[in-house]
């Protein structure tokens, strides 16, 4: 059986005010989410507030992002042992805003995701196609070359202690979501291409969606057989929203 799992991407928002009423809002509310396990990944600056504010709970803390090199001159950046210090679980890799905005590469997300792995961080990698790629139809060979850059490089075994997120990039942060057949197309399609190399690996890959998730349309969602809950942008943000996210996993 495979453990949902729903994390929160709070992408560069917050204060220091915001982050305590969030959490505290969380936390308040956790005894109602059964069978998920949470995991919020603030901003890296505050990290080690929200780390002191979830001790004793099990709401798991992750990064959204991290180098590939362990120390040295990366000015602005930070690395996977500093993630560790602070007792991150999760770190998201390969976001499309990485990809997009900052022109991150299916290569460079590989070798995090490897440096990752080697800390002991499990990465959420992020894959997902673009508007007009879906147009296209090619949505399947975009996310296969997306996962390809991590099996060619260290084989399928290494997603063994992963988490993979399908986020189809016009769903992100737009209100439009993908339907839930629309998402469990790809997701099966990600666990299929997975299980021609390891089929243990990929029965136990927990495979999130990301994209407009509420409320509203988390059950929807995840009562799919391929997926495995989701990556919260904008509803992780609202500590009602993001419970009752956590909640859709309830049986
Ligand atoms: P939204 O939930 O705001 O669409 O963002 C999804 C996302 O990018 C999570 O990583």
């Amino acid at each position: 059986m495979r453990k949902p799992l729903v994390a929160g991407n709070w992408k560069m928002n917050g204060s220091l005010d915001s982050i305590n009423t969030l959490l505290g809002g969380i936390k308040e509310g956790l005894g109602n989410v059964s069978e998920a396990e949470l995991a919020v990944c603030p901003p890296a600056i505050y990290i080690q507030h929200v780390a002191s504010s979830l001790k004793g709970t099990n709401v798991a803390l992750g990064a959204q992002d991290v180098n590939d090199k362990p120390a040295g001159a990366h000015t602005g950046e930070h690395s996977v042992s500093m993630l560790k210090d602070f007792g991150c679980k999760y770190v998201i890799l390969g976001h499309s805003e990485r990809r997009t905005l900052y022109g991150e590469t299916d290569d460079f997300t590989a070798r995090k995701f490897i440096a990752a792995r080697e800390a002991g961080l499990v990465p959420i990698l992020c894959v997902g196609e673009l508007l007009e790629e879906r147009e296209q139809g090619i949505t399947e060979q975009v996310v296969a070359r997306q996962l390809d850059a991590i099996i060619d490089l260290e084989g399928a075994g290494a997603l063994g202690a992963a988490v993979v997120a399908y986020e189809p990039v016009w769903a992100i942060g737009t209100g439009k979501t993908a339907t839930p057949d629309q998402a469990q197309e790809v997701h099966a399609f990600i666990r299929g291409m997975v299980a021609k190399e390891d089929a243990e690996v990929a029965a136990g890959l927990r495979i999130l969606y990301g994209g407009s998730v509420k409320g509203s349309n988390a059950a929807e969602l995840f009562q799919m057989t391929d997926i495995d809950g989701g990556l919260i942008g904008g509803a992780s943000l609202d500590a009602t929203e993001f419970l009752a996210i956590g909640q859709a996993c309830n049986s």
